[in-house]
């Protein structure tokens, strides 16, 4: 059944715990140190993942006074000097449809496809978080509009990539014929919210243009996965829920003339990682207490929708409590925390399992990790992880040296790059612009 993807990540130069820039041995200022992004990146390509992929909220956020910031280096920047320093290792960087016009977003993804050789993925997101829009913009924009915006940019930045085809570069010396004119053509693009006369200034890299990337939530996002990305950063709660998903979004990809085989998703899981599944859960628990266990215990009483916030978190919830749980709907990771307090851990063992974190979090040995990666990876849940450790950048190392190798033992990771771009990583063919994206999937088009 082929080869899982991997890609991994480091929002604030940190992992997934909002504690994690105090562990011992961590750089505390790693969010603005770009050398630890460089080796977070040299390490994904240590490992031969597919990819390092930074998200962007450029906003700061309410825990401010206790948590580094998940975006404050811009992370083109990060990218450029991420491509100088690694030969093979996709790069992928968000880049708001709701923020940037579309030529700055074309402009500034080939350049970084170029610097790279062919490495870049563009993470195309509508900004929900309404500090970071007002940063930009007087106000915020409704969320149809907010879409529309997207679709349009989606289709202006593709048809400015192709703007300039392949082949038309012609430096030729010994006719002084630099480059076909008659090839790099304006796209004259107006639509409702955005303009863009092109052509664009640089011909495409080695992948054509960078693979497309979404981490939208909603309706919407669903949309754009299923039409026009090429691979998807997923937050399922739950080994079912991510398996539904995937077989939803494989047919509605399928409908939408496209072929499931070429489309990732990459859903985000967190690693905990010890020598021992009792260790795993003390680090964890250690972990937690650089954080803010109290409030995750009053979030875990509206999971269970039963009051705890009093009791001693050092015990088991009392039977005549557990009696009146029930899982929480509205939150499908609630149903993870209730199994685990009926099998009578304490509540801070509980909330050490991780059932409040943003992601599912795998905790225990290299080898147990390396097997619930091969379930979710066996049961169909899209091919793809996105790798986040707990602490910062040597959580990721024990990630890459200690799990990494028996996955590639079990034949289920690379153990050499095929290939060297992006787009050949995620086994998908050269492209460049928005006509062959046409070509490929006539119905698409949804305007
Ligand atoms: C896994 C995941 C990662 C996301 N990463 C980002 C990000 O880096 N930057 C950002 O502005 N939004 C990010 N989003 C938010 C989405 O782009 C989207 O704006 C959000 O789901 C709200 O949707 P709305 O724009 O329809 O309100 C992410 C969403 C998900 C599910």
């Amino acid at each position: 059944m082929g080869q899982m993807h991997i890609i991994a990540q480091l929002s604030a130069g940190q992992g997934l715990e909002p504690g994690g820039w105090r562990w011992p041995g961590e750089d505390k200022a790693a969010f603005m140190n770009d050398d630890i992004f460089i080796k977070g990146a040299q390490l994904a390509e240590k490992g031969k993942l597919d990819g390092f992929f930074l998200v962007d909220v450029p906003a700061i956020s309410a825990d401010i006074a206790t948590t580094p910031q998940g975006s404050s280096l811009d992370p083109i920047v990060l990218m450029a000097l991420m491509a100088k320093a690694t030969t093979h290792i996709g790069l992928i960087s968000t880049m708001s449809t709701s923020i940037y016009e579309p030529y700055s977003i074309a402009r500034t993804m080939r350049s970084l496809d170029l610097v790279s050789k062919g490495r870049m993925g563009w993470n195309v997101v509508t900004t929900g978080n309404p500090h970071a829009l007002l940063n930009y913009f007087a106000g915020t924009p409704a969320h149809g509009e907010k879409h529309g915006r997207a679709q349009e940019v989606w289709e202006a930045v593709l048809r400015l990539w192709g703007s300039w085809p392949e082949g038309a570069l012609k430096l030729d010396v010994a006719s002084g014929h630099f480059a076909d004119d008659k090839l790099i053509k304006p796209i004259n693009f107006k639509g409702e919210y955005v303009s863009s006369k092109g052509p664009i200034n640089l011909p495409p890299s080695p992948q054509g243009m960078p693979a497309v990337f979404t981490a939208g939530g909603g309706q919407y996002g669903y949309d754009f996965a299923a039409t026009k990305a090429d691979a998807m950063y997923g937050n399922p709660p739950t080994l079912e829920y991510a398996k539904a998903f995937w077989q939803q979004l494989s047919s509605s990809i399928r409908q939408a003339g496209r072929n499931p085989d070429e489309f990732t998703v990459f859903n985000g899981i967190g690693v905990s990682i010890a020598s021992s599944e009792k260790e795993a859960l003390e680090r964890r628990i250690a972990l937690d207490e650089l954080g803010d266990p109290s409030s995750r215990q009053q979030y875990l009483s509206h999971m269970l929708s039963i009051p705890i916030t009093g009791l001693d978190i050092d015990a088991p919830i009392p039977d005549r409590l557990l009696k009146l749980a029930r899982p929480n709907r509205q939150d499908h990771r609630s149903q993870y925390a209730y199994d685990l307090a009926m099998k009578g851990f304490t509540i801070r063992e509980v909330l050490a399992h991780g059932p409040i974190n943003y992601h599912p979090v795998f905790l225990g040995t290299p080898e147990s990790i390396a097997d619930k990666l091969q379930q979710w990876f066996e049961a169909g849940t899209g091919k793809g992880f996105n790798i986040i450790g707990d602490t910062g950048l040597s959580s990721l190392a024990d990630f890459v040296d200690q799990v990494v190798p028996i996955l590639q033992k079990r034949g289920l990771l690379r153990t050499e790059y095929s290939g060297s771009t992006l787009r050949e990583h995620l086994g998908l063919p050269y492209r460049n612009g928005f006509a062959e994206f046409e070509a490929k999937a006539p119905q698409a088009t949804i305007k």
